[in-house]
């Protein structure tokens, strides 16, 4: 029951933290910015912040309290592969979170802030790369949850 559990918290909390990447991807272009856009960049990068705590959470529950044991996972190396792949896209993602709270700052000071479309556009690169890192996870997570990498 517990593993059942921690598997649908982990899936739910996955799909959240997609969902609220690919809104950011889809607020984060110059065209559309406004001091709204720059509100809700703000909204959703704080759910995000939020969501990658609690999977961080979820999925080390996962390993020492799922059907598996912690053995299992400790000694797979593409589980710390998608735990690499997992601190790698909070990396990329620190740049992009400093920049929206002072955004938020900036809105605060002056109602009608809007950033810098260049700033805007490598913020946006950075966040498609990231999105590609996060999509490697699901991989690793398939792979290393049939036992692929064990031992090694
Ligand atoms: C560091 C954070 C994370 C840890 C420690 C972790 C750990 C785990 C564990 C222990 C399992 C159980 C595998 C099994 O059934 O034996 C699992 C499954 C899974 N994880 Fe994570 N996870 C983390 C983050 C993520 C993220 C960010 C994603 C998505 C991008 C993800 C996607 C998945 C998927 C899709 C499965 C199901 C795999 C399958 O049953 O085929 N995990 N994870």
């Amino acid at each position: 029951m517990t593993d059942l559990t921690l598997a649908i918290v982990h899936h739910l909390i996955v799909f959240g933290i997609a969902a609220v990447l690919a809104a950011e991807l889809a607020l984060m272009r110059p065209a559309a910015m406004s001091p709204h856009t720059v509100r809700l960049l703000g909204r959703f990068d704080a759910a995000y912040g939020v969501l990658a705590i609690a999977i961080l959470v979820a999925g080390f529950a996962r390993v020492w309290y799922g059907a598996k044991g912690p053995d299992f996972y400790l000694q797979n190396h593409v589980f710390w592969t998608k735990v690499a792949a997992f601190a790698v896209v909070g990396i990329l993602s620190i740049k992009p979170t400093l920049r929206i709270l002072a955004w938020q700052k900036a809105l605060k000071a002056d109602a009608a802030f809007v950033p810098p479309p260049g700033e805007v556009t490598a913020l946006r690169r950075r966040m498609l790369a990231e999105i590609h890192v996060f999509a490697l996870i699901p991989i690793a997570a398939a792979v290393m949850a049939r036992g692929i990498g064990l031992g090694a």
